[in-house]
């Protein structure tokens, strides 16, 4: 399954919920989910967890050139491309300038099936802009979370005018929700909106973003760490419960629970229609 995690503006916290759904997905003992910085605008964990690894982005878009048997190997060759930081987490990390990371996006963007080497792979597509390789990439997920500040009314609106192409998304057998930070308007005026469904309120939680930064885990000593690691693998919430945490296991599950109808959607399957038609897609890609 392919879980795509992006925002239409703003920095709403994409990078940070990505992570948080990683590190928190019901997957069972030897299903490692694994997180993808693909955000051409460039990455952020390797600057945050200090790592200096050579494989990444870089190393999977140059494997997904190849063919698929000589890129292929193991139960989940995306893991070859991963690092593991603190808290167990599998990221495959990209580089922070945005020109060395551009030209990998749009080639995992072409490979389409590369992603789904994974059992559960979710990827950090960043800020999307229309005819973006990011946007291509929404294109081959199961299920787009699109974060926003709720209380940024800007934002709200944006979302709401996108229905168009949430709904040439979901024709194609993506499903399309929301994670939204802020309660400024409640579920209902969404629904009034005809934005997409709420999946998550996701709270603000300087504590459990900090986690993902990998900013808890620095003072700690060797054993502290490794104690933290096995404490988070076997129950996410025993990081403090941090609510940030909280929020993405709930999410986690939901989606998880989605999986089979979402994976088994054929691209042309028929869906409930909103009031817009597939054209709109051509403003995504
Ligand atoms: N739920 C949250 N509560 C508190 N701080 C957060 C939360 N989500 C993100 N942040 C912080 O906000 C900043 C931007 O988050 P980030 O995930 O990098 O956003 P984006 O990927 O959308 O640009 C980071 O410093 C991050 O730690
Ligand atoms: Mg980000």
């Amino acid at each position: 399954m392919i879980v795509a995690v992006c925002s239409l503006s703003g920095a709403p916290g994409v990078s940070t919920l990505a992570a948080a759904l990683t590190a928190c997905w019901p997957a069972a003992p030897l299903t490692v989910p694994v997180l993808v910085e693909a955000d051409a605008s460039g990455g952020d964990f390797a600057v945050w967890h200090n790592t200096r690894a050579e494989r990444g982005l870089l190393s999977l878009a140059a494997a997904s050139r190849r063919t698929a048997a000589d890129a292929d190997g193991g139960d989940n060759p995306l893991l070859r491309h991963a690092v593991e930081v603190s808290g167990g987490l599998h990221v495959i990390t990209a580089p922070s300038a945005p020109h060395a990371v551009t030209g990998a996006v749009r080639l995992l963007a072409e490979r389409r099936g590369c992603l789904a080497r994974g059992p559960l792979t979710v990827v950090d597509v960043g800020r999307v802009l229309p005819g973006s390789a990011g946007a291509r990439l929404l294109m081959q997920a199961d299920a787009v979370v699109v974060v926003l500040c709720g209380d940024d009314v800007a934002q709200v609106k944006r979302v709401v005018e996108c229905a168009a192409v949430f709904t040439a998304l979901e024709q194609r057998g993506c499903s399309v929700g929301l994670a939204v930070r802020g309660r400024r308007f409640s579920d209902d005026e969404f629904a009034e909106a005809t934005a997409p469904p709420i999946w998550a309120r996701i709270p603000d939680d300087p504590g459990g973003a900090a986690v993902i930064r990998g900013e808890e885990a620095r003072w700690a000593s060797w054993w502290g760490r490794a104690g933290a690691w096995l404490r988070y693998r076997r129950d996410p919430e025993t990081i403090g419960g941090h609510p940030l945490m909280r929020a993405a296991r709930a999410l986690a599950e939901h989606l998880d629970d989605m999986a089979p109808s979402a994976v088994s959607h054929p691209a042309s399957a028929a869906v409930p229609s909103r009031t817009h038609g597939p054209d709109a897609l051509g403003a995504v890609a």
